[in-house]
């Protein structure tokens, strides 16, 4: 199956991921940033529904010098005592949050749009990709309306979640380790799809599935051959 969501990702199809049921029992669509397009954004918008989000490889995020929210409200909370009152120590499905800044492409309008939304991803690709991480700043303005996700350093290794398994399935697949994630909503009852509907959805839109488990053996037997 792993084979199948790598090959999918190579040519810009979207994958589903089940996180686990010890953890937010979650599915996300899945998809590489590089390869994202309007025509992408209007499904994962309609058919999933969650909050875009844009994960990053621990590296990534340093060369473009982003930083974790938290880090950000720690420092600020000198000036802004609320936002130590905020910490979020409390979360009931993981350690911490992977939450980083949000931005937009300097050339957007709104940024909300498919084109815009789907412009400041492609571009933040691109601009990875090119290792121009440094003009991060030229090109884009904060804060957006796309949310970048700061993978923990080691990945999959220290945190198991949508973040650090974007990254993994983009490693694996030789992408450019920018991704986008977004999860499934069930709209007859307001909550996360339930998997096996998920799973249904999966093979109706001829879209691999892959639990977490499964992603992360195979990323384990990938470091090993490495
Ligand atoms: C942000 C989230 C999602 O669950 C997303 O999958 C990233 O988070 P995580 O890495 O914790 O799974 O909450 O919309
Ligand atoms: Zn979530
Ligand atoms: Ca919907
Ligand atoms: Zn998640």
């Amino acid at each position: 199956m792993i084979e199948k969501a790598l090959e999918a990702l190579k040519n810009g199809e979207i994958v589903l991921v089940f996180d686990s049921d010890n953890r937010e029992r979650e599915t996300d669509m899945i998809v590489a940033a590089e390869f994202m397009t309007p025509e992408h954004m209007t499904q994962i918008r309609n058919d999933a529904g969650g909050l875009f989000c844009v994960p990053l490889s621990s590296e990534n995020s340093d060369a473009l010098g982003v930083p974790f929210m938290t880090d950000i409200m720690d420092i600020a909370s000198s000036e802004y005592p609320v936002l130590a009152e905020l910490n979020p120590d409390d979360i009931p499905y993981d350690e911490k949050s992977a939450f980083s800044i949000t931005v937009n492409h300097r050339k957007t309008f709104t940024g909300i749009t498919d084109n815009d939304r789907a412009c400041t991803i492609n571009e933040l690709a691109s601009l990875c990709k090119e290792g121009k991480q440094r003009e991060f700043g030229k090109y884009f303005r904060a804060p957006g309306h796309v949310t970048l996700l700061r993978a923990a350093k080691g990945h999959v290794r220290s945190r198991k979640g949508h973040t650090e398994m974007s990254i993994a399935l983009m490693e694996m697949a030789g992408l450019t380790e920018v991704a986008v994630c977004c999860e499934m909503m069930d709209d007859k009852t307001g909550g996360s799809l339930p998997t096996a509907e998920a799973e249904q959805y999966a093979k109706e839109h001829d879209l691999v599935f892959l639990s977490g488990a499964d992603l992360i053996e195979a990323y384990k037997n990938y470091i090993e051959n490495d």
